[in-house]
């Protein structure tokens, strides 16, 4: 009987051994800028009340309508895998109280997301996210200090031909005017529109900025746009982010059309893109989410933040070199007095491999050249003895015990 071979599913894919070197070098960046910042890590469920979503992110937005994965768990529960991380995080920030702590409340997450999307290059049904939320502060300095972050995450790991592009949604009040206007427009040359965007006229108008469809293009050319709508604050909160930008030398384009899959965002909304990347290109974005926590039953409670996915700054990076893997010390023996050895060296805080698949003694050394180590323990099966050798210079001593092999090691890393 032949049984279809068992894969991955479609969208996901492993995370092998060769790709842990820049993954952890990703990670490292981004603690050292965000904690650097302020920033304090967390982590939330992979699953959450469907709920959360659907209030969080919003009902027309596509995520919502076709790309969650939900389900009913066996106590009739409706739980939906995350499909992105700001709802979450402002669910944790109610639940624990963090209003009553220093605001803004700082928190960074690097975690795995799920959508149930077209996967592409560059599109993953799970993909994995870095992120910050600053809560508790609608000063424009945390708009501009929260993307100056992002655009230093994005330097120190290489991402290529990055552009940051900048608009401001304005506050509901305004939008909802401004909405009016815009549902106006588009029912004024609706026959020219795709039918998706019909559709949505009233549901989401914004959506048509989106679109590819030429008709639809050729309708929002002549759009009124938002930026040109704003309330005076909000027009001077942008002007005070903008501002702070360019004193930290971030250069960006405003793109009154920017449009975020997500309907939480307020005032400052951004996006930064790699020219690198494809039709994918979006590398990380985020906004102002000044109505969410309200939105979520809390109190009102302004807030910012951003993610970028990690698939997609790999991508977008310079390759880096693999680094050598960190093998002090092989055990080339198979006795239980080399596996003695082996266990004294790893507690003197030694990196040591041990030969475990009773290679003839030529072979133990072809296995510890490959490892990469940088002394070979060479104890031999009948007699016990110990020979040490450089693996570098290829020099080889005898050698008393096992304490003198941790020695000489700990000394030759010394001098190395
Ligand atoms: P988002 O724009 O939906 O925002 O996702 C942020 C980033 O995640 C995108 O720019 C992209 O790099 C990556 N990404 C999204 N979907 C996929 C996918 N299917 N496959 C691979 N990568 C993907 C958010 O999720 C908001 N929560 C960001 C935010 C935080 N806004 C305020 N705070």
């Amino acid at each position: 009987v032949s049984r279809p071979k068992l894969q991955a599913p479609r969208g996901t894919q492993d995370v092998l051994p060769e790709h842990a070197a820049d993954r952890l070098a990703l990670e490292a960046a981004a603690r050292g800028i965000l904690e650097g910042a302020g920033y304090a890590r967390i982590e939330t469920p992979a699953f959450e009340a469907t709920e959360l979503f659907a209030r969080g992110v919003g009902a027309s937005t596509d995520i919502v309508q076709k790309e969650m994965y939900t389900f009913e768990d066996a106590g009739g529960r409706s739980l939906t895998l995350r499909p992105e991380g700001t709802a979450p995080v402002c669910r944790a920030y109610l639940e624990h109280g963090m209003h009553k702590a220093p605001q803004p409340v700082k928190l960074w997450y690097l975690s795995s997301f799920f959508r149930y999307e077209r996967a592409q290059a560059g599109r993953y049904r799970q993909f994995w996210q870095v992120g910050a939320e600053a809560i508790g502060s609608d000063d424009p300095a945390v708009d501009a200090e929260t993307i100056t972050l992002l655009h230093a995450l994005l330097t120190e790991l290489g991402v290529r031909d990055v552009a940051l592009r900048l608009g401001s949604l304005g506050r509901p009040a305004t939008r909802a005017t401004y909405r009016e206007l815009l549902v106006g427009h588009l029912r004024a040359h609706e026959d020219l529109l795709s039918d998706d965007v019909r559709e949505r006229i009233d549901l989401n108008p914004l959506r048509a900025f989106d679109a590819d469809h030429a008709g639809t293009r050729q309708v929002m050319a002549s759009a009124p746009l938002l930026v040109d709508h704003l309330a005076p604050e909000d027009a001077e909160h942008f002007a005070e982010v903008r501002a702070r930008l360019d004193v930290a030398g971030i250069d960006h384009e405003v793109d009154p059309t920017l449009v975020r899959g997500l309907d939480y965002y307020t005032r400052t909304v951004f996006e930064f893109t790699s020219g690198v990347l494809g039709a994918q290109s979006a590398v990380g974005g985020g906004g102002r989410y000044d109505g969410l926590i309200e939105q979520l039953g809390g109190p009102p409670t302004p807030g910012i933040g951003w993610a970028a996915g990690v698939e997609r700054i790999l991508l977008g990076a310079e390759p880096r070199p693999q680094p050598r893997a960190l093998c002090d010390l092989y055990v080339a023996g198979t006795t239980t007095a080399a596996f003695a050895l082996a266990t004294e060296a790893r507690r003197a805080g030694l990196g040591v491999q041990l030969e475990l698949a009773g290679r003839s003694e030529k072979g133990r050394l072809k296995a510890a050249a490959r490892a990469g180590a940088l002394w070979t323990a060479l104890v031999h099966d009948d007699t016990g003895a110990i020979e040490l050798r450089d693996m570098e210079s290829g020099e080889q001593e005898p050698v008393e015990s096992a304490s003198a092999v941790v020695a000489q090691v700990i000394r030759g890393r010394h001098i190395a």
